[in-house]
């Protein structure tokens, strides 16, 4: 990407939240249940990582509800968005450890690992092919076995695909398959603009991770 593009407004897009109805609240939704399943089918205290977590609305109601401690930690690179995660955790009593960083860098989180549930929501629609499998493959490094991966991708192209799929969120979980993942739920609703996966690591792998995971591209 050329420094001159414009960036995305990642603080504006979360606006779409606000009308319930949007496509972002609907999946939010769906997202939130999925999270809560994957938590509760961890015995102990589960682990939880959240890459790219805007103001992590999707984990702090979750977290909130449950009625044991979970050791979650939440990265964002926007720094007022990461702040309002901080706040909401704050004011829900919830122990979210919330980092001011780059989640394309191992080295933020490595002190986290491994987890139980990585959650992957709004990055895999916003990478190139290549940063996704590398992503998808440094999941299989990262999870404990048996450990769930929540992801998001949009049924658009942003960058030029690799592959013949029509829909690159099928492209996505079949990664997730090919990189020692099942697949435990696909949703695509009609419709909508985004699907939803949930993949159990079958296979884990102890691939060192890469120094660099992915780069947005929008
Ligand atoms: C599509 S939004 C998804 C936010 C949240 N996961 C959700 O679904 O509500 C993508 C988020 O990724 C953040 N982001 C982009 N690049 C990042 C990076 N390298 N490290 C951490 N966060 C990043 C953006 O600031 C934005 O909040």
């Amino acid at each position: 990407m050329t420094e001159s593009r414009r960036r995305m407004d990642w603080q504006a897009w979360h606006r779409d939240y606000d009308d319930p109805d949007s496509p972002v609240s609907r999946r939010l939704v769906e997202v939130r249940a999925r999270l809560t399943a994957a938590l509760d089918a961890v015995p102990g205290r589960p682990r939880l990582l959240n890459l790219c977590a805007g103001d992590a609305r999707d984990t702090v109601p979750v977290l909130a509800a449950m009625d044991r401690e979970i050791e979650g930690c939440a990265v964002e690179l926007d720094a007022a968005l990461a702040e309002h995660a901080r706040r909401s955790a704050a004011d829900a009593g919830v122990p979210l450890d919330v980092r001011t960083g780059d989640a394309a860098d191992p080295s933020t989180y490595a002190d986290r690992l491994p987890i139980d549930v990585l959650m992957l929501i709004g990055v895999l629609g916003n990478i190139s092919d290549a940063d996704g499998e590398t992503t998808v493959r440094a999941a299989a490094s990262m999870l404990a076995p048996g450990g769930t991966v929540l992801w998001t991708r949009s049924n658009r192209f942003r960058s030029k695909p690799t592959h013949d799929y029509e829909d690159p969120a099928a492209w996505v979980r079949d990664r997730f398959e090919a990189c020692g993942f099942e697949t435990v739920e696909y949703l695509a609703p009609e419709g909508a603009p985004w699907r939803l996966g949930v993949s159990r690591l079958t296979t884990p792998s102890n691939a060192p991770l890469p120094p660099r995971l992915f780069t947005f591209v929008r």
